[in-house]
């Protein structure tokens, strides 16, 4: 096996996807590193929720070509729960309302399932097997919500279901840092927040955040990224990343906007 400090642990390469006939990624390119924080930018449709997606293992879309690995071992054809369990995690744009599944108990059997999991991996190569006890992961999720600042009463809301867009948001902050996944998505976890969640959310983000986890934040604005400081900027454009740099070209088109790249890398 190759040295784990020359293998990048999370690596997309080439990547082409389409969905229902169309290709949205044309080629995307992208590496994230342990301890790093990536941020995707790219105007509305370039398909940076389309990359989340087929990330996760999104099953409507299609993967024609090139190779997604995690540390080392291709998880294009592992189902979104392996990749889960593996430590993958995605941050939905638009979270889903399940009615009648209480935020606790969905946290429960999302955190416990993965959790076990793993721990029966670790057994499998000799480790302890420790399996999660429900007393366990109260302690745990009240550790989290302190965290996050998130008053206990949000525990026994039904999942989704009524809350606010802010609320939303933290809830699946709430979910990762009860999943611990070694590389998280977050796909616009900004977008609704008013200052005070948006600093909470960061905060968090930012308490989970360390050398063992790679990150890739995808957002439109700058002020997240006052927030959350990433280590590399990518911009994406009609399913290609176009330009690469560090937090100052998040800086850079925040003053031009999209323009010239637009002129530069029109649809084809
Ligand atoms: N089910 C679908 N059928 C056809 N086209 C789709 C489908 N889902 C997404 N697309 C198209 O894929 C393109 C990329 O969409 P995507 O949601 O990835 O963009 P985005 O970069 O996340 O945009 P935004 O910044 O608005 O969130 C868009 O043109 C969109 O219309
Ligand atoms: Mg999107």
């Amino acid at each position: 096996m190759a040295d784990s400090t020359e293998t990048p642990m999370f690596e997309i390469e080439n990547l082409h996807a389409s969905i229902e006939d169309k290709e949205i990624l044309k080629g995307v390119n992208l590496t994230v590193n342990r301890g790093e924080i990536h941020a995707l930018m790219g105007p509305n449709g370039s398909g940076k929720s389309t990359l989340a997606y087929v990330l996760a293992g999104h099953p409507a879309y299609e993967v024609t070509e090139g190779s997604i690995r995690f540390n080392g071992e291709d998880i294009l054809e592992m189902e979104p729960d392996e990749r889960a369990r593996k430590g993958v995690f995605l941050a939905f744009q638009y979270p889903t309302v399940i009615p009648g599944v209480s935020m606790a108990n969905f946290l429960r059997m999302a955190v416990t399932n993965v959790r076990n999991a793993r721990a029966e991996a670790a057994a499998a190569e000799g480790g302890a097997a420790q399996k999660m006890t429900p007393r366990e992961f109260r302690r745990l999720m009240k550790e989290k919500m302190a965290l996050l600042k998130m008053d206990d009463a949000f525990a026994t809301r039904y999942l989704n279901e009524g809350f606010s867009g802010g609320e939303k948001k933290r809830a699946e902050i709430l979910q990762m840092a009860l999943l611990e996944p070694s590389m998280a998505i977050l796909d616009e976890t900004d977008s609704g927040l008013d200052i005070d969640a948006l600093r909470v959310v960061s905060d968090g983000v930012n308490a989970l955040a360390g050398p063992e986890m790679g990150m890739l934040v995808i957002t439109h604005y700058q002020r997240l990224l006052n927030h959350i400081k990433p280590d590399f900027v990518h911009i994406m454009m009609n399913g290609r990343i176009v330009q690469e740099g560090g937090p100052e070209l998040a800086l850079e088109l925040e003053a031009k906007g999209y323009e010239t790249l637009r002129a530069e890398f029109a649809a084809d």
